[in-house]
Order: structure tokens, then sequence, then C-alpha cells
């Protein structure tokens, strides 16, 4: 049984959608069988993938009902090592489904205030989701667009701790490759954005998010 993790925040333009695509296409790369199940309407990821995306192969689908976004990344964990789930930026109920059926939530933040309340507002649906099928929920929140070091940055992670929310150690730095990627289709593995894959991928292996060895496939 494969991995289910769920990429959450209700704050359009957080950088889900970019998260999703980086560790897919890295984590294919390193040979895991990966599948994307893009749960957002407005298909950004699916239709990247379908028309633009260049790199090792990941199968990805679209799926934004309620009901039968539960039974594809079940039918898919059961098939591959890692299914990544993105949701759309605004609380709905699928994105309540993707959160339910992980089990692992990333909770992508920028540096602002309006991205630190929704990542708050997420954490505590998942908390209560958690609650209402009595089992653990474990997330995290993740910076993006970070500049570390800076000041809004620092008060971002304030406001975060402050709250007792638990925050990624790596950040997903601001870097205009990011966004070179979604037209280009060549989301690169190696140089910078391979080493910031890697970290992210280390990070999240280590509080075992992600499993070490691939599960589904050959190893
Ligand atoms: N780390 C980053 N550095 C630079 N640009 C980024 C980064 N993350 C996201 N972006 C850009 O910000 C915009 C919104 O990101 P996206 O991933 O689509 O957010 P969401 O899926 O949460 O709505 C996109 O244009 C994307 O290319
Ligand atoms: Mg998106």
């Amino acid at each position: 049984m494969g991995t289910i993790l769920t990429i959450a925040t209700s704050k359009g333009g957080a950088g889900k959608s970019t998260l999703a695509q980086c560790l897919s296409a890295n984590l294919a790369q390193l040979g895991y069988a990966v599948t994307v199940i893009d749960a957002d309407a407005n298909a950004t990821l699916s239709d990247w993938h379908a028309n633009v995306y260049e790199g090792a192969p990941f199968r990805c689908l679209a799926e934004c009902r309620e009901v039968e976004v539960i039974d594809a990344a079940q039918a898919e964990a059961e098939a591959g090592d890692i299914v990544v789930i993105d949701t759309a930026g605004f609380a709905n109920l699928t994105a309540a489904s993707a959160i339910s059926v992980a089990d692992f939530i990333l909770v992508p933040c920028m540096p602002d205030r309006s991205s630190t309340r929704e990542a708050i507002r997420t954490a505590r649906k998942i908390e209560s989701l958690g609650k209402a099928a009595r089992r653990a929920l474990p997330y995290r929140v993740i910076g993006t667009q970070w500049r570390t070091g800076g000041l809004v940055e620092s008060a971002t992670l304030d406001a975060l701790k402050a709250e007792g929310l638990p925050v990624m150690r790596y950040a997903l730095p601001h870097l205009s490759a990011f966004r070179k990627a979604s037209f280009t289709g060549n989301l690169p593995v190696s140089g910078r954005l391979g080493v910031e894959a890697d970290r992210l991928i280390g990070e999240l292996t280590e509080i075992g998010a992600i499993p070490a060895a691939r599960v589904g496939s050959a190893a």
C-alpha cells in the first residue's frame, strides 16, 4: 500500500500545484511509482502534465468530485508508491475528502498575513477531520515563495508557531525557475531545482511522510 500525500490550503496561489509538480517529477525521477490526483476544477496540474510536462513519467488523473476522489486515491495507492493530491485554493468538500484519506498533509504557506491565516484555518480543519475520524492526520506547514531570513518570513513563522502549528524546516524558496517550469514543462531535476527537491524529499522521508524505499515498483 502506497502513501497518500495531500497538499492543501484554502489560500489560492499559495504554491500547492508548484509543490505537487516539483515533488511528483522528482519522486518519479528517483524511481517511485507516482500518481498525482488533480482535485482542482481548474485542472492546472493535469493540463500541465498532459500538454507540457517532459520529465520522468508519472500518472496524473483529474478528479474533483468529493466521493470519487477517495476511491481514486485508495485505488492508486494500492497500485503505486506515492499518491499526491493537489487540491483547490478554497475550502470545499473535495479538499476535505483529500485531507481525510491522506497519510500525510502538507499545508503550503507564503510569507504574508492572509496565507498565514488560511494555513491556520486549514490546520484546524485537518485537526477536526482527524478528530471526527478518530485517527491522527499528521501534517506540516511548509513555507513557499520563501526568502530565508526575511522579516515577513520571521513574522509568518512566529504566527504559525504561536498557534502551535508544526512547520517543516525546509521551505520552498522564491525562484523564478519554478514559474518558468509551468510553461516549459521541463522541471529540472538537477541543478538548483534538483537540490531543492532533494532537500524537500529528504525531510519528508526523515519525518515519515513518504516511504524511504519504493514499495510498489520493483526496487
Ligand atoms: N517557490 C516559488 N517561486 C516562484 N514562484 C512560485 C513558487 N511557487 C509558486 N510560484 C508561482 O506562484 C503562482 C501560484 O502558484 P501555484 O502553485 O499555482 O499555487 P496554488 O496551486 O496554491 O494556487 C504560479 O504562477 C507559480 O508559478
Ligand atoms: Mg493549484
